[in-house]
């Protein structure tokens, strides 16, 4: 869909980069620019830069950049369009109106909502209705009160095809509207049928109070257990989380279970900062929803293999997100739910505050395998503690812990302390020198992909984008340029592409800035176009060095022609031999 140009460009001068990125990462100043740890990759150390003259970021830990707009889409996982709304709407802006279908799809999704509103009204309302007795029961037999089934709006869908259905077309609900839904399914023969039948139902509530959908859960044993709404309009799975409705005002961390039960559970237990992730696969989109309203997430799955499991996949989906991640492990293969109802919620808090003290913990363990008895046995446990404390971030509670390490072992707190420096000092080294050579891979990597041409031909390529990035910067160059260099000229096809929209645009007065290349490049090629910018917005760049660039890239270009003399014509000879006498 295509914006005018006017409405970017007003969107941007009220959106600057560093106020919408302030809100998401802690800058400090340097120079011109912000740095800060990267939002987009876990890091000690901040690599990630931002340039407000520019008005772009630039990541050189895991080679993100871009403009705003990139900024947003990478961040709230967003699609272009949903970008722009979402930098409309932060500043105010109402989106141009023009495109009907748009307006049928947004009114389809809120009819979605609507729908879904009225269902879990229902299915609460029958829980005390006769036919709904039995799921009340079931509910009480599970250790849930009335005042729990409330606040979740806990409800049963009542055996039968049409319950739902009917009360819904009622209210004026077209059955399409239901299918959308997947409240109702559409049989062969046309007809609908209700598609939760018989089951406890689970109302799920995103941040903003919207119903998006359901589980459903059978009474009994049958199969099988669960049922959730389908991928709607309204509603997926990987961008949404169980409670969170009720969790994300609770504080900076986040307990994550695997059911609807265990969180339901949790919360009459006390344990209101505790959601579940909607299925165990824990996709990173939703690893970087709990991110955004957590710095820490306990991790509290069933201790059996699957959980077990489960644990693994989403400690690895959690990485990039930087998270203080922790595990609580609970004995005899309970989850949380039967744990609770087993032994209580303070036994449960004691879970908790075990695993959370992850310090102790390993101090112990290190314990269990030295004696203290020995001068031996004391140097082998203080340097097993010392790596242990070296973990430890904050100074306060480095302090501490040196300080009952100093009691414990007969050694002056002063030599701990040094001890534990000397070990995060070195930590810190190799942590550069391994990361360095992998994220230069890493970048390698990308840059291959976003432009594969660059690998083989290095001296066309970094004059290109030398070239590229100071047109961007200075579009007033581009007049002149284009006298001077045809985008044929360009050897490389990332680069000839990039050259001749800017060329393009120039021409028909439209702006040449890096926010209105986004709506037609993907993120790697935001990044790759990015990082020329950012190579470029370091240095003053004088019309001698622009005249340079165009002059080695047309160079370049007659070589390439001339690898195959065969198919040269007479006039690219003759200019092979005057390239080639200039170059002495
Ligand atoms: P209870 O047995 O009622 O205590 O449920 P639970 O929350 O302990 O469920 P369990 O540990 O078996 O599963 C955890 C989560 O996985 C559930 O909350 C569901 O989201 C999902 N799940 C479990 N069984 C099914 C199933 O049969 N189909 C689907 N789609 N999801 C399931
Ligand atoms: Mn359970």
């Amino acid at each position: 869909m295509a914006l005018p140009d006017s409405f970017i460009q007003e969107l941007l001068s009220k959106n600057d980069i560093e106020s919408v990125a302030s809100s998401y990462v802690a800058f400090k100043r340097r120079g011109r620019n912000l740095v800060g740890l990267c939002p987009f990759h876990g890091e000690k150390t901040a690599s990630f830069n931002l340039y407000p003259e520019t008005n772009s970021f630039y990541c050189f830990g895991c080679g993100a950049g871009g403009d705003v707009i990139t900024f947003i889409k990478r961040i709230e996982n967003l699609e272009y369009i949903d970008a722009i709304k979402f930098l409309a709407e932060r500043s105010g802006m109402r989106m141009p109106e023009n495109r009907q279908e748009n307006d049928q799809v947004s009114r389809l999704r809120m009819r979605i909502l609507e729908a879904n509103r009225e269902a879990a009204r229902l299915f609460h309302a029958t829980l005390y209705r006769p036919e709904g007795k039995v799921a009340l029961d079931y509910y009480h037999s599970r250790g849930y009160t009335d005042a729990t089934i409330k606040h979740f709006g806990l409800g049963f869908a009542p055996p039968g095809w049409d319950y739902l259905r009917n009360a819904l077309r009622a209210k004026g609900f077209k059955d399409d509207e239901l299918v959308a839904a997947t409240l109702a399914k559409r049989g062969k023969n046309g007809g609908t049928y209700d598609f939760f039948r018989n089951r406890a139902m689970i109302p799920i509530i995103d941040i903003r109070g919207n119903v998006v959908g359901f589980g459903g859960r059978v009474l009994d044993d049958s199969k099988p257990k669960y049922m959730n709404t389908e991928s709607t309009l309204a509603f997926s799975k990987s961008h949404n989380l169980f409670a969170l409705n009720f969790a994300k005002n609770t504080g900076r961390e986040l307990n994550l279970c695997e059911g609807y039960m265990d969180v339901i559970a949790m919360h009459q237990a006390g344990f209101t900062n505790t959601v579940a992730a909607l299925g165990t696969s824990f996709p990173e989109e939703q690893m970087q929803l709990v991110a955004r309203y957590a710095d820490r997430v306990n991790l509290i799955f069933d201790a059996d293999g699957a959980g077990q499991k489960a644990t693994k996949r989403a400690i690895e989906n959690l990485r990039r997100t930087g998270l203080d991640v922790r595990v609580v492990t609970i004995p005899d293969g309970k989850d949380p739910d039967e744990f609770i109802k087993n032994n209580g919620a303070a036994a449960f808090k004691r879970l908790l505050e075990r695993s959370s003290n992850a310090v102790e913990h390993s101090l112990l363990e290190i314990g269990k395998t030295h004696t203290l008895s020995t001068a031996e046995g004391k140097l082998a446990y203080s340097q097993e503690a010392t790596k242990v404390l070296a973990k430890i971030e904050s100074p306060i509670e480095r302090d501490l812990y040196a300080g009952r390490l100093s009691q414990l072992l007969g050694v002056s707190k002063d030599a701990i302390l040094q001890e534990v420096e000397q070990t995060r000092r070195k930590k810190e080294r190799q942590e550069v020198r391994y990361q360095l050579p992998n994220l230069l891979r890493q970048e390698r990597k990308e840059l291959q992909q976003v432009n594969p041409e660059a690998a083989q031909n290095t001296r066309a390529a970094s004059a290109e984008e030398s070239l590229l990035g100071t047109l961007i910067l200075h579009p007033d160059y581009i007049k002149s340029v284009r006298q001077a260099l045809a985008p044929e000229q360009m050897v490389t096809s990332f680069n000839r592409e990039l050259y001749r929209r800017l060329l393009d645009r120039e021409r028909q007065g439209l702006l040449v800035e890096l926010p209105f290349l986004a709506s037609d490049y993907d993120q790697d090629g935001m990044a790759y176009i990015a990082k020329m910018v950012r190579d470029m917005g370091e240095r003053v760049v004088t019309p001698e060095e622009v005249a340079r660039f165009a002059a080695i890239i047309r160079e370049e270009h007659t070589l390439r022609q001339i690898q195959n003399p065969a198919e040269a014509s007479d006039e690219d000879i003759q200019k092979m031999l005057d390239t080639l006498r200039e170059r002495k």
